[in-house]
């Protein structure tokens, strides 16, 4: 037996979050100076006013390990008794090692079994769901979850459609045994038939860098932006629908939803198609913009810091990305 492997617990919760952006914002008024758009095509089709970006040289591990070192102190975990550490992220430092290595030696938890994960917009939901296994059966005692991105080096910076949309950041949680509150229930689903709706299709092994690929910018994301719309917006309805459905909640019960972060509209769209409070949907798209893998973990930091989620109160993080993918969690604060 391996001397990690405890009993096996019931319930899985966060026992720490932190999150981190870079300094560098970027606003609606700048994006005017670089592409035919304005602050009120943005804000109105979007919600979004601003976004954090990363310095040239600075990288998604960077951002992942100060999101994670926060977590670690809020949970008062030792770096070096991490068992588990996933990264999601759709633009890691490099195609290998993952980035979860780079944080794992940058966080100085050497005992920590590391891996990324590769869900999109979803990651830090699949990931989450993840860690929840390895720990309900007893393999793992904690696990570190980070959602980082830096999206910015992936966006064309000519493609108005596309680079109003997002921003940079990470956030964090640990994750541990609780004896109250925690994840009481998780729903996850993927459609590879739609993968072309949302794509990154140069760099792997089906377009690896070229001179050929640059020309044709294959390196940059690739937006069917309506059609993704609607579907992040079915997806969403139907898991939120299935996690409550499955822990036995209303609408009513649920204190605070943690919505991805990608566009008001979609939220709106959202909470009427769900038929779920809207003024229980916390946003913070405002000024982050669509942060991908780290936009639920972000979004659920500054949901408890500010107070909105307070203790015994039940949440739902729901979330839907390229892939595609979607996934919910319901959990008791
Ligand atoms: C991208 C998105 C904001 C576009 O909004 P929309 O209301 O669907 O707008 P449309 O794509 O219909 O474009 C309407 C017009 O605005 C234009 N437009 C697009 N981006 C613009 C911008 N930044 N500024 C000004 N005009 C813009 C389009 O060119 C189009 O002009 P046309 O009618 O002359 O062709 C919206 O589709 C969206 O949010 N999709 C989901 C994106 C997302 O969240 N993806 C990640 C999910 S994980």
């Amino acid at each position: 037996m391996s001397p990690r492997r405890v009993s096996h617990p019931t319930r899985i919760g966060i026992i720490g979050l932190g999150m981190y952006v870079p300094p560098k914002v970027l606003t609606n008024h700048d994006l005017e100076k670089m592409v035919d758009t304005t602050d009120e095509w943005i804000q109105t089709r979007t919600g979004i006013r601003e976004r954090h970006v990363a310095d040239p040289g600075m990288t998604t591990s960077d951002l992942a390990t100060k999101a994670a070192q926060q977590a670690l102190k809020q949970a008062k975990l030792d770096p070096k008794d991490l068992d588990l550490l996933i990264v999601a992220t759709a633009t890691p430092d490099m195609l290998f090692p993952s980035t979860s290595c780079l944080v794992q030696q940058r966080l100085g938890a050497t005992s920590a079994v590391c891996f990324d994960l590769s869900a999109a917009c979803s990651g830090s939901m699949f990931a989450m769901i993840t860690a929840q296994q390895y720990l309900l059966s007893g393999r793992y005692r904690n696990a570190l979850v980070v959602g980082a991105e830096v999206l910015s080096g992936f966006i064309d910076w000519t493609d108005r459609s596309t680079c109003v949309l997002f921003g940079d950041g990470a956030g964090a949680c640990v994750m541990a045994p609780v004896t109250r509150g925690g994840i009481l229930a998780t729903d996850m689903g993927s459609d590879g038939s739609a993968a072309d709706l949302l794509c990154m299709p140069g760099g792997g092994s089906k377009h690896p860098p070229s001179h050929r690929s640059v020309d044709q910018r294959l390196h940059f994301l690739r937006m069917s932006g309506g059609e993704i719309f609607k579907l992040a917006v079915r997806r969403m309805a139907d898991s939120a629908t299935q996690v409550m459905k499955k822990a036995k909640l209303k609408p009513e019960h649920i204190g605070c939803f943690i919505p991805h972060q990608a566009n008001i509209r979609i939220i709106e769209a959202l909470a009427k198609w769900a038929k779920l409070p809207l003024e229980k949907m916390y946003m913070n798209l405002q000024r982050y913009g669509n942060t991908s893998a780290a936009s639920n973990l972000i979004a659920l930091y500054e949901a408890v810091q500010e107070g909105v989620i307070t203790r015994g109160d039940h949440v739902v993080m729901v979330a839907f990305g390229a892939g595609l993918t979607w996934g919910s969690i319901l959990l008791q604060w």
